[in-house]
């Protein structure tokens, strides 16, 4: 694998394949010293033009548990504010030697443009509305550490579809790993066609919330927003927000997922974030030997035995 930009480059043996990756790396996070030599000698540049806490934290985690030099640019700090492009920054950072780019952008498809300016591995952390690979791994791989599997699991994606990136992600990589999907939105917030989308809709969580595996919830994300798209904050809970009654709906082994960062009190009431159904840090936590897999896959020079194990 050369570079991560999409869900839809891999296949399902891709995917199956990654995840086990990640379960040997996991397992080294058990030990007393979580450092393997994996890719020592190798740069990683994280480069995000857009804020994050989680993606931005594991990615630099990951990579400095694999041994790599890390170099964190910082879009806000950089000389992006004297008008420099993307272009030429990307190739500046290229010409210093770096193994890899880890990119996040507010624009679709800034990774996709950004590994054709550079000879390093570019791994997408994130584009526009358009794909969030890594976040997809890590939530089938929460899914999975818990089910066994993704197959025959009914998954619903609740919530502001249309912005998100991850729901993009999470439809591809589940439904690849064999789980039915169901977006459960009202129509201002799902995508104007789902042409080509493998999954089946709702506007009605209250008719789905009791025959689901996993209810999984996306943030309103405001800020891609240009026009009210419901009523009230107040009148989105009332229907579309796992509730402390609606939560109690759910099957007593459902999961309750959330990427994070969560509005509490809108998406999730307080008490079910906090519910022991929710695996909201589950997720985060599998973010670092799911980022580790990737940067593996991506820059290792070999098999998992002779340069991990
Ligand atoms: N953190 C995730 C993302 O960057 C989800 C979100 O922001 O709602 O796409
Ligand atoms: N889930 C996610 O991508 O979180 P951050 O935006 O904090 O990285």
């Amino acid at each position: 694998m050369r570079n991560l930009l999409t869900i839809a480059d891999l296949s399902s043996d891709d995917l199956q394949e990654l995840l086990q990756l990640a379960d040997r790396f996991a397992e080294t996070q058990t030990r007393d010293v979580k450092k393997v030599p994996a890719l020592r000698g190798k740069t990683v540049v994280l480069a995000f033009f857009e804020d994050s806490t989680r993606t931005r934290t594991s990615f630099d985690l990951a990579a400095r548990r694999l041994s790599a030099d890390v170099v964190n640019f910082s879009a806000g700090a950089s000389s992006l504010s004297k008008g420099e492009s993307l272009r030429d920054t990307i190739e500046t950072i290229s010409a210093m030697g770096v193994d890899a780019i880890v990119v996040r952008h507010r624009s679709s498809g800034a990774p996709q443009q950004v590994a054709q300016w550079t000879d390093a591995a570019v791994i997408n952390a994130g584009d526009g509305w358009h794909q969030h690979p890594t976040q997809a791994l890590l939530d089938s791989y929460t899914i999975r550490q818990r089910f066994g599997s993704l197959e025959g699991r009914r998954i619903a994606l609740c919530g502001d579809i249309n912005h998100s990136r991850v729901a993009r992600s999470d439809v591809d990589a589940f439904t690849k790993l064999g789980a039915e999907v169901v977006l459960v939105a009202p129509p201002t917030l799902l995508p104007p066609s789902l042409e080509g989308w493998p999954v089946s809709v709702s506007h009605d969580l209250d008719q789905v919330v009791s025959d689901i595996d996993v209810a999984y919830f996306l943030r309103i994300q405001q800020e891609r927003m240009t026009d009210a798209l419901f009523p009230s904050v107040r009148e989105y809970r009332a229907h579309f927000g796992l509730t402390v009654d609606r939560a109690k709906r759910l099957k007593p082994d459902a999961l309750i997922m959330h990427p994070g960062p969560m509005n509490r009190g809108v998406e999730l009431d307080p008490a079910v974030a906090d519910d022991e159904r929710a695996v909201v840090l589950d997720q985060v936590a599998a973010g670092i030997p799911i980022r580790m897999a990737v940067l593996f896959q991506t820059l290792g020079p070999g098999q998992f035995e002779s340069e991990v194990a």
